[in-house]
């Protein structure tokens, strides 16, 4: 891990290791693996300690990225002994708030904590005023914003190719854990306007558990941003009938981003056929996260708001749980939306929305 002449590295911190995807006893996508070549790639952090409630996998994932660093099984103990100043939060979402705001009252320079921010509201703008008021940077891991053939896409919005931005269309499994990017991708292209409202529906006859935490099987959501733009997004097992991603229309053509490879086309108006913008990535890269790291530590040095910075994920946070609360209101939703919890599993506790068929 290299840092640079003269300066001292930031001691990194990463709390819920995991295992590398796919691999034996994976419980997950072993996230923090991600992050931590992200840091080692940035030659400015050090592996300094990692959490994680099995001592087995923190060991297994020191002894691959710095048998120096300390193993723990309790976050707090190593916040006390180790003081790192940045901390990674790769943990299930239910636990992330909690630990985000604990991890705070230690004053790292950067929290970063996976997606998405909480199974709450009330809770996700709890971790990113907690952090606020402790002068901490508290970052959220919608790295998407940095693959290559999404950020193209950006470039080529803003570069006029389609006209001014009308519409966008966005599908995929869900709308709170990999649909959060997709919200988050909303924002990205409306260059961070405030929604106005949301009118949406979920459907919990077929329901799906993703790290923990409830899903709705179908769903819809409607948002009219400030600025005029409409954007609706699908979720749920049918996704893929979306056909795209992503679609954004604009006055003068439409960009889409697929499920596959091609990832990207565009078709400007009079164009009669798609034409295919190659970037050489996929929307997968993990690339995307090195990127969103280094642009954070740029931003911790130079000031600037990161492109993960909380404030933005708070947007696409508000639009998951204000369908949820239009679901429950049988009713459109103007923001913002009041702090509370999320109201699809209050309906669900209360049993007036039944899980499964
Ligand atoms: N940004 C992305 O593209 C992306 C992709 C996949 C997953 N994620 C998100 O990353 C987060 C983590 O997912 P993952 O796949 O890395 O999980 P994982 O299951 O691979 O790892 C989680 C680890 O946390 C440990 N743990 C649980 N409770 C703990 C505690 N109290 N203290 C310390 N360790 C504890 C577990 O033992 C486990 O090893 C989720 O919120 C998920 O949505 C994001």
């Amino acid at each position: 891990m290299s840092t640079p002449a003269n300066s001292t590295p930031y001691k990194v911190a990463l709390i819920g290791c995991g295992r590398p995807w796919k691999t034996e006893g994976a419980t997950g996508f072993g996230m923090a693996h991600r992050h931590m070549v992200g840091f080692a790639n940035s030659g400015r952090c050090t592996l300094a300690a990692v959490v994680d409630l099995v001592r087995e996998r923190g060991e297994e994932f020191v002894g691959v990225h710095n048998p120096q660093a300390a193993v723990y099984t309790d976050y707090i103990q190593m916040m006390e002994e180790v003081r790192p100043d940045i901390v990674s939060v790769c943990l299930w979402p239910k636990l992330h708030a909690e630990v985000v705001c604990k991890v705070a009252s230690y004053r790292p320079k950067i929290i970063l904590c996976e997606k998405p921010m909480d199974i709450h509201w009330d809770a996700s703008l709890r971790m990113h005023e907690v952090c606020r008021a402790r002068g901490v940077m508290l970052t959220i891991n919608h790295q998407r914003r940095f693959n290559l053939p999404l950020a193209k896409a950006k470039a080529l919005l803003d570069a006029g190719e389609i006209g001014a931005l009308q519409r966008m269309e966005g599908a995929w499994n869900d709308i709170a854990d990999s649909g959060s990017h997709v919200l988050d991708l909303f924002f990205f292209y409306n260059n961070d306007t405030d929604a106005d409202w949301v009118l949406g529906q979920i459907d919990l006859s077929e329901p799906r558990i993703v790290f923990g935490m409830l899903h709705a099987g179908h769903g819809v959501s409607e948002i009219r941003f400030k600025n005029g733009v409409r954007a609706v997004f699908r979720f749920g097992k049918d996704h893929a009938e979306n056909g795209c991603l992503l679609r954004l229309t604009g006055e003068r053509g439409t960009i889409e981003i697929l499920f596959d490879s091609p990832w990207l086309r565009i078709r400007r108006s009079g164009q009669a056929e798609w034409e295919i913008v190659d970037t050489g990535e996929h929307i997968h890269d993990d690339k995307a996260i090195y990127r969103a790291i280094a642009e954070m530590l740029d931003c911790l040095e130079n000031g600037g708001v990161s492109q993960l910075d909380s404030s933005r994920a708070l947007r696409a946070t508000e639009v998951i749980f204000a369908t949820h609360e239009s679901s429950r209101r049988r009713a459109r939703v103007d923001l913002p939306l009041p702090a509370g919890p999320c109201a699809m599993l209050s309906l669900v506790e209360s049993g007036e929305l039944k899980v499964g068929g």
